[in-house]
């Protein structure tokens, strides 16, 4: 019989022998701490309505382009604890963060050199870097895959009918000694969307919706753990209060201004120009899985 003492021990004590213990193990812990949070804050009958409305309405605003929950996980450091826990920097590897929701679309392939602006709006920039493993070996050929917002904030899927479709994505192959490198412009920090319920929770609790520059980056290659992660623009007003908890200090990089007719000449963009370089560190697998990618 149910008791208030014991209340999550009774539920837990239902999941059958036979569950699959992982998932056995993942509802226990989740009922013990729901149970304890109920009791903690001695959630009323009104609060516990109002809750189930606010998860209703965020898995309903959620669409074939849109995921509202996952925009919740977000907002409350659940996918970068998530992202954090399971891919862990250690020796130097390069940091990852989320991948957020506008990976929606597969970059078009570019040459390396190559400009993935399409719409020439913004501060040209210069990006290079370089892949290289745990041990320092280059990761020839790596996928560099690119994507970000342009200088007002926008993602191209964002605003279709007005951008040419794929601008400011680029997948790119590493050179023989793990080097890339491509043309783009500074991007510029952006809201999350504020139109649905995670966008009414920031208000209600007093926080922007802002998530500062960045460009994201994936790498991945064969024997390689893909690494999923953003560079942001050192001197960004919201580094500090990313909305959804991305920013890691070694991920902060300096866009400087380089004034260089020779090298602006070189690669292909006006003088002066800003450029980054962004030294890329994967873990190289060692065991059985490393030739799977
Ligand atoms: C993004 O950086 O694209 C992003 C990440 C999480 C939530 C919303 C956007
Ligand atoms: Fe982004």
């Amino acid at each position: 019989m149910f008791t208030e003492e014991h209340s999550a021990q009774i539920v837990a004590a239902s999941f059958a022998e036979g569950t699959d213990p992982r998932l056995r193990e993942i509802l226990t812990s989740l009922v013990t701490h729901a149970h304890a949070f109920v009791k903690d804050v001695g959630l009323t009958v009104d609060e516990w309505a109002a809750g189930v409305r606010f998860l209703t309405e965020t898995g309903q605003a959620c669409t074939g382009t849109r995921q509202e929950l996952i925009l919740l996980s977000d907002v409350l450091g659940v996918s970068m604890l998530v992202e954090t826990l399971n891919n862990r920097a250690d020796g130097g590897l390069t940091e990852s963060t989320v991948e957020g929701p506008f990976h929606l679309v597969a970059s078009p392939p570019r040459a390396l050199g190559d400009s993935i602006d399409d719409e020439g709006a913004g501060e040209p920039c210069l990006v290079t870097g370089r892949v290289v493993d745990d041990t320092g070996r280059p990761v020839a050929g790596a996928h560099v895959d690119v994507w970000q917002a342009d200088a007002d904030g926008y993602y191209d899927v964002q605003r279709p009918d007005e951008v040419t479709p794929l601008n400011l994505r680029g997948l790119f192959t590493a050179d023989g000694d793990g080097g890339f490198r491509f043309r783009t412009i500074v991007p510029r920090f952006y809201p999350i969307p504020t139109d649905g319920p995670v966008g009414r929770l920031l208000a209600a609790t007093g926080r922007h919706p802002f998530r500062p520059a960045h460009i994201h980056v994936e790498v991945t290659a064969p024997g390689v753990r893909t690494l999923t992660t953003h560079l942001f623009v050192a001197g960004d007003p919201y580094l500090t209060s990313d909305a959804v908890f991305g920013v890691k200090e070694s991920l902060v990089l300096d866009f400087a201004t380089v004034d260089d007719p020779e090298r602006a000449a070189a690669a292909g963009l006006p003088n002066p120009f800003r450029a980054v370089d962004i030294p890329l560190t994967v873990h190289r697998r060692r065991d059985a899985a490393a030739g799977a990618g």
